[in-house]
Parts: C-alpha cells; structure tokens; sequence
C-alpha cells in the first residue's frame, strides 16, 4: 500500500514530541518508499494553466525557469534540457572534448556521468574516492592526468560538495575544463560559493528522486556565454538561434542547421514544475536537513552504524543520507540489511554500485575492485535511507526504530 498520510510534511518537528512504537503502528502506512516526490496544488496550477496555454514544448516557462535558475544559483547563463545526462554531454560538446581524449570521473557515481564521455569515443578513467565523503579524491585525480586528459567531473556525492579548491588548482595547472556534476547538489555551497558558480560548467538534474523534480529535466549553468550559445544550439539539433521560437508570431519560418545537435530541449510542461519546485528548493532543503540532524540523534548510540561525515567546507544540500553498516560487527550483510528493512516497511537504496563493478567498464577498461578500495570496501557498506520534504515526523521514527531493530537483532 501507498503511503498517503501526511501528518506533518514540510513542518518543523521536534523529536521530543514524537513516540518510538511498532513499526506497523507509525505513520498510517505499511512501507515508507525510498523517495516520492513533493508535489504540491501550485505545481498541479502551473502544468494545468500550460496544457490550457496552447503551447507545450519549450517556450516562455522554459524562459522563466531558465532565468529563475540564473538567479537562484548566482550564475550568468543556465540552459533547461530534457535530463541531467543530456546537460552533461551538451557540457563536455561545448568545452571540446574529441575523440580519444581523456576524463577523469569518479567511479563512486551513476553510470550517466561517465556514459557522456563514452558519446564521444573519449576514454572515462575512472578514480577512487575518498572513504570519508565517499567524494572523489583530488590525490588520485591528479594521479591519473595524461597528456590526453581534458576534463574532470567531480560529482556532488549526495550533495555535499567536492574539495573544489584542490579540484580547481589541479585543473587549472594541468589545462583541464572542470564539468561538475551537481545532479545531488541542489542547493550546495562549498566555502560559501553556490555549486553552479564554481567549475566551468555544472549540470543539475531534475530526474524524479532529484532535490527539485520535473519528472526528467536537467541544467548546465555557466559564466562563459559561447559555451551557453553552444549549448543551447545543440540542445535542439544545431539549428540557428532562437529555434524554439519559429512558430511564434515573433519568429521565423526560415532556420538554418549549423551543426549535427541533439533533440535535448525541456518541455513548458517540465518548466512549469521546475518554475514551482525551484520556489520551494530551500523549503525541501530546510526539510532534509531536519530529517539528517534526527537521524544523526538517533543514530548517535548505535555504533554499528557509521553517520555520514560532514566537511566544513560544505553546505550540504542532503539529497541522500548515506550510512555506512560497521559489518565486521553484524552477522548480516548489507544485501541482509536492506531486505530486513524492507521486511520492516522501509524502501531503501545504494548510492552507487561503483562503476568499476559493473560489467561493461570491468570487461572494457579491465578494472578491478583493488584498483579503487575506497569505492570497493564502501560499497559492501552504504545504505542509503529515505531522506525527502513529504516524511512526517513518525516517517523518520519509523527509520530509526527499524535501522535500531536491525542491529539489535543481529550484532556478533
Ligand atoms: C550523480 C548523477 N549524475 C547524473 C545523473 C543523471 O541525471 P538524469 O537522470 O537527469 O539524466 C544522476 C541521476 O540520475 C546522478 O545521480
């Protein structure tokens, strides 16, 4: 069954009001999923007021979410496109990767941040990650420059940020564009600067279990503006400027291909759910942070399991809450774990398989799992919880009460 009952979604609580009881007793449900998104009557408003406009593909909406992004962020151009993956390949078009270059991306992440690489016949090498923050790991990215490598995707891990200085200062010195990858990081700042303000390039997406969601959506920001022209250009399919407005009545039948782009471009539909989500990013993020600092609390006497590490440097934007399971002292693991919780009503995840162990990047590049034994060992090891603005209050009681169970009953 869905989970419907809302007590008190958005709302500031404090955990002494609430109760520890049987699972099966919290909350009105019977499995609490992974993620739902938080859709509200302004949003439902919006899509409405657009399917009655008479204009659904891109158009004003996107206009408007572009420019309300631009200011969200502090940066000078965003580009709305249908997916994060398709605002990272439009990225690594518009910086000039070729064929046969090299990017350095993390292998502790989804499969999107390096598949674009491949779009090129450019070589995705993969780099461990540090154990704490499960964030790339400047030390090896710079261990891994060639005279091939042209790029960097550090990735956001969960939303708090990467070490940028060290990540800039690198590719800086060694020529090299710096593509984030901030589909967590939503709203993230490291040392005070917003993530959308710091690399060349950074891609966010709006995919369902995203910070803000637009169902699928994406955006790459930037300061530099022909890399946005460029952007926006091969978002729908390399024709001249302005495409999207050929059949207003401030445009033009006539329109020229300049290159072979892509048919990336976001819908006014997505847009009008991006426009409202994007009012509410620091509500949600007010939200997450609430349900992060109780499971901290509650997770604070269970040693078995590790909180996630928090870097002064960021502002974390708590897209995920990631704990890692101490299995040396539980005689399940963590497969065992998440079924437990599962059986407990609670939906969970994993933040990422590393890319090293899937097979297409183990059987083309040849990785092994001793080539990254950070990302290795983390893996046997990371539980992602539900962590999103619709969890009431006895939603994240009902979390800690089983993760406790779990353990309780299962410690060497
Ligand atoms: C780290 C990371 N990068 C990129 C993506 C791709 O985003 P999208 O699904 O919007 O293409 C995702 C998630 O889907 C992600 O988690």
């Amino acid at each position: 069954m869905h989970h419907t009952k809302l007590t008190k979604p958005l709302a500031p609580f404090s955990r002494t009001d609430c109760k520890v009881l049987p699972i099966e007793a919290q909350s009105g449900h019977d499995f609490l999923p992974f993620h739902t998104p938080e859709i509200g009557a302004e949003e439902i408003q919006s899509v409405v007021e657009t399917l009655q406009s008479g204009w659904l593909t891109t158009g004003e909406k996107v206009k408007r979410f572009e420019a309300d992004f631009t200011e969200y962020v502090g940066c000078q151009h965003a580009v709305a496109v249908n997916s994060g993956t398709a605002a990272l390949h439009l990225a690594l078009d518009a910086v000039g990767i070729k064929e046969g270059d090299e990017v350095i991306v993390p292998t502790m992440t989804f499969t999107a941040t390096a598949e674009v690489v491949l779009y090129f016949k450019a070589r995705p090498v993969l780099v461990d990650c540090e154990s704490a923050t499960f964030n790339i790991d400047p030390g090896e990215v710079e261990r891994k420059i060639t005279p091939k490598t042209k790029a960097i995707i550090p990735v956001h891990m969960a939303g708090q940020s990467c070490n940028m200085d060290r990540i800039m200062e690198i590719a800086r010195r060694n020529n090299l564009k710096v593509i984030e990858d901030a589909a967590h990081a939503l709203p993230t700042r490291y040392n005070g600067k917003m993530i959308g303000t710091i690399g060349d390039v950074t891609c966010f997406s709006f995919y369902v279990t995203k910070p803000i969601a637009t169902g699928e959506g994406g955006m790459a920001v930037t300061d530099n503006p022909e890399w946005a022209e460029r952007m926006r250009i091969m978002s729908l399919h390399g024709i001249s400027k302005d495409a999207w407005k050929r059949y207003t009545n401030e445009g033009s039948w006539f329109y020229e291909v300049h290159y072979p782009g892509f048919k990336y471009n976001l819908t006014d539909i997505a847009a009008a759910l991006g426009i409202e989500q994007l009012k509410k990013c620091d509500r949600f993020w007010a939200a997450r942070k609430q349900i992060a600092a109780a499971y901290d609390e509650g997770f604070a006497a269970v040693p078995e399991i590790h909180r996630p590490v928090c870097k002064p440097h960021s502002q974390h934007a708590w897209h995920l809450y990631v704990i890692q399971l101490d299995t040396a002292h539980l005689r399940i693991d963590r497969a065992e774990f998440m079924t437990a919780l599962k059986d407990l009503g609670i939906g969970t995840s994993v933040h990422f398989i590393p890319l090293h162990l899937h097979p297409y990047y183990r059987e083309t590049f040849g990785y092994k799992p001793a080539d990254f034994p950070n990302a290795s060992a983390a893996f046997e090891r990371i539980v992602s919880l539900p962590i999103y603005p619709r969890m009431t209050e006895l939603d994240v009681e009902s979390v800690i009460g089983a993760v406790s169970k779990v353990v309780k009953q299962n410690r060497r």
